[in-house]
C-alpha cells in the first residue's frame, strides 16, 4: 500500500448554527482587524458574524464583491484593497469563489510572492495570515482542501494553485447557510461535490484512507441531492450535502480528481460554463468511458449512489453511470 499524506484544518466543525462557534472562536483570538472576503448574496447569511465580531470590538473590514469564477484581474483588485487594510484574520464565506480568494489572499498577504508565481502545485512558500473558511454551498468542499482556481482570461484558462498552506486553520460546516442556495445552483454544485467523491474513489491513486470519505460521500448525495433540489427547506437533506460536499474536499488534497476535472477547466475557461454544471455534463460520459478500466470499483461507485446490484460488476456500473444523469 503506498503512503498518504492528509493536510486538514487544525479545527473543523460541522454542525447546524457553528456559524456561532466561528464568532466565539475569532473573538478568542482577539485580532484588531478581519477581513470577510465573500459574495452579495452570502453576505446577507453572516450580518450576524459582523455584527457579533463588531460588538467584540474587533474591526471588520469586508470584501463582498466576489461573484462566481473569480478571473486573476479582479484577484488583484481584491488584492490591493486588502493588503492596504492588512488583516489579522481572513475569513472567507461564500460558494468556492469567495473561499479560493480568500484563500489566496491570506497566502499573498505577507509574502514576496506574487500570484503569478504560486499557480501549479507546491509553488507557495508558506502562509502567515490566518485563515478561516465558511462554505454556504454544497459542493466545492474548498473550507477544507489545499486548492483555488482563478480564470486567467488572457489565456482562456482555469489556473489552480494547489498547496498545502491553503488549507484553511479553521473551517465551520454549517448546513443552515446553504438553505437559500436556488435548485440550478444546488444541483450544480452537488454534481461537483459527488464528483470529487467519485474520482477519488476510482482514482489510479486511491487510496483505502481516502475511499472512507469517498464513498461515504457518493452515499450522503445519492442519497439527498434530488431530495435538496425539489425541497430547498429541507434541512436533513441540506445537512446530507453538507456533509458529503465536505467528505469530498476531504478526499482532494490526498488523491484530487480525474478527467471529469480535467476536462471540465477548458468548459469554464473557453466557454464559461459553470464549473459544477460542467461537471454534471461530463460525469456520466467519462463514467461509460472508464468503467471497463476497473469494473469492480465502479460497481461499488454504482451501489453507493443506491442503484440495485446485478450479478455482473460491469453491469451494476453501468446502471451507476446511468444513475449520474438524473
Ligand atoms: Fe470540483
Amino acid at each position: 500500500m503506498r503512503s498518504v499524506t492528509f493536510h486538514q484544518p487544525s479545527k473543523l466543525v460541522f454542525g447546524r448554527g457553528c456559524l456561532q462557534d466561528c464568532a466565539a472562536d475569532i473573538i478568542e483570538q482577539a485580532p484588531r482587524t478581519v477581513l470577510l472576503v465573500t459574495g452579495r448574496s452570502s453576505y446577507e447569511l453572516v450580518r450576524p458574524l459582523v455584527a457579533v465580531l463588531e460588538s467584540a470590538g474587533i474591526a471588520i473590514k469586508i470584501q463582498s464583491g466576489v461573484r462566481n469564477e473569480p478571473t486573476v484581474d479582479q484577484f488583484h483588485s481584491f488584492f490591493a484593497e486588502a493588503a492596504m487594510q492588512m488583516p489579522e484574520v481572513v475569513v472567507g464565506v461564500g460558494g468556492g469563489s469567495a473561499l479560493d480568494v480568500a484563500k489566496l489572499i491570506a497566502a499573498l498577504l505577507d509574502s514576496d510572492q506574487q500570484i503569478s508565481e504560486i499557480f501549479d502545485v507546491d509553488r507557495l512558500h508558506a502562509r502567515r495570515t490566518r485563515l478561516v473558511c465558511m462554505p454556504t454551498t454544497a459542493g466545492t468542499g474548498s473550507e477544507v482542501s489545499p486548492n483555488a482556481v482563478l480564470l486567467d482570461t488572457a489565456d482562456s484558462l482555469k489556473k489552480g494553485v494547489v498547496s498545502r498552506h491553503l488549507v484553511p486553520d479553521a473551517a465551520y460546516v454549517d448546513p443552515c447557510l446553504t438553505t437559500t442556495v436556488p435548485p440550478a445552483v444546488t444541483a450544480a454544485t452537488g454534481m461537483d461535490a459527488l464528483t470529487h467523491c467519485i474520482e477519488a474513489y476510482a482514482n489510479r491513486f486511491a487510496h483505502p484512507a481516502v475511499d472512507l470519505y469517498a464513498l461515504a460521500g457518493i452515499k450522503l448525495i445519492g442519497r439527498h441531492l434530488c431530495r435538496v433540489v425539489q425541497n430547498g427547506d429541507d434541512l436533513d437533506a441540506r445537512e446530507g450535502m453538507a456533509l458529503g460536499s465536505m467528505y469530498g474536499g476531504l478526499c482532494l488534497g490526498p488523491v484530487n480528481t480525474a478527467a471529469v476535472h480535467a476536462l471540465s477547466y477548458p468548459l469554464g475557461g473557453e466557454f464559461h460554463i459553470a464549473h459544477g454544471l460542467a461537471n454534471a455534463i461530463l460525469l456520466p460520459h467519462v463514467l461509460e468511458f472508464n468503467l471497463p478500466a476497473m469494473p469492480e470499483r465502479y460497481a461499488e461507485v454504482a451501489k453507493a449512489l443506491g442503484v440495485v446490484e446485478d450479478t455482473h460488476h460491469s453491469e451494476t456500473a453501468r446502471r451507476g453511470a446511468r444513475r449520474s444523469k438524473r
